[in-house]
């Protein structure tokens, strides 16, 4: 558990992790996952469609902390709900890793077939392959079809959110509906802008950090779940550096005020893959 004051959620997920998306198989995977457990993450997130799992494995048997201590989350690509191999795809993805379970499950897109897969993850985790089970890129519409058809609650909706894009309504419903949210392209993804913006270069001046720890420290005093991605050193270890320090109420809303509403990434409702 890591977070001091910011603490861990009810199922016992780090609130800060490291995401491997776009980090390729071999060594820049096995070494971005090293540095992190060697700088005190203890959350990995990956999934099958990053090609990445092996390397997410190896790192962690080379790590030498204990598998029970990491917290390992990978998702159910779209193909595979599609054509209703979810428990094919599940053992795969535990063959790739290593493990002889995972912490979190996750459909990846809401795509058709998505509520018969939920119901082959219920099962898993029942069978106890599976410490919680979540759902990813959900809007409200579908957690609500969600709840007409399953008497399990996802533990987790992974979202895009940012200050850019803090998609704030569909957080606050999850946090009502008791669901823990997770945000991915948390500092505005690859090749964004959104670190040169001179408000957050205002306030990592003012506290002696970088954006991207102001932008860090933001999503976890708002209470979701954070998993930046890097595949420097120095930026793994910066982004968990994030823990001595506290953004007051006129700096929170001076980075919310930086909504746009406009996407990164693909919308929920309407992609093709
Ligand atoms: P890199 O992997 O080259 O370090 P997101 O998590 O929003 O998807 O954004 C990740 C992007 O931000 C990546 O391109 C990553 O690049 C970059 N990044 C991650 N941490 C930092 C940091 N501390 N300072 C600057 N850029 C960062």
């Amino acid at each position: 558990s890591v977070g001091g004051a910011v603490g861990t959620t009810g199922i016992g997920i780090p609130q800060l992790g490291l995401g491997v998306f776009q980090t390729p198989e071999g060594k820049e995977t096995v070494d971005s996952v090293r540095w992190a457990l060697e700088a005190g993450y203890r959350h990995i997130d990956t999934a099958a469609v990053y090609g990445n799992e092996e390397s997410v494995g190896q790192a962690l048997r080379e790590s030498g902390v204990r598998r029970r201590e990491v917290f390992v989350t990978t998702k159910l690509w779209n193909d595979d709900i599609r054509a209703g191999k979810t428990e094919e795809a599940f053992y795969q993805s535990l063959d790739r890793l290593g493990t002889s379970y995972v912490d979190l499950y996750l459909i990846h897109w809401p795509v058709d077939g998505w509520q018969r897969a939920w119901e082959v993850m219920v099962d898993l985790y029942h069978q106890h392959r599976i410490r919680a089970i979540g759902v990813s890129n959900f809007h409200q519409h579908h957690l609500e079809e969600l709840r007409m058809i399953s008497a399990v609650r996802p533990a987790v909706d992974q979202i895009e959110s940012s200050p850019q894009f803090t998609n704030q309504d569909l957080v606050d419903y999850c946090h009502g509906k008791r669901i823990h949210v997770e945000v991915w392209s948390p500092l505005g993804g690859t090749g964004g802008d959104l670190l040169k913006d001179p408000v957050l270069q205002r306030i990592a001046d003012e506290h002696g950090k970088s954006p991207a720890q102001i932008v860090i420290r933001w999503h976890l005093q708002r209470g979701v779940i954070v998993i930046p991605k890097s595949t420097h050193q120095e930026r793994i270890k910066q982004n968990f550096d994030v823990f001595d320090f506290t953004l007051d109420e006129n700096e929170m809303a001076a980075i919310y005020a930086l909504n746009t509403g406009k996407r990164n990434g693909a919308d929920p409702d309407n992609f093709s893959f």
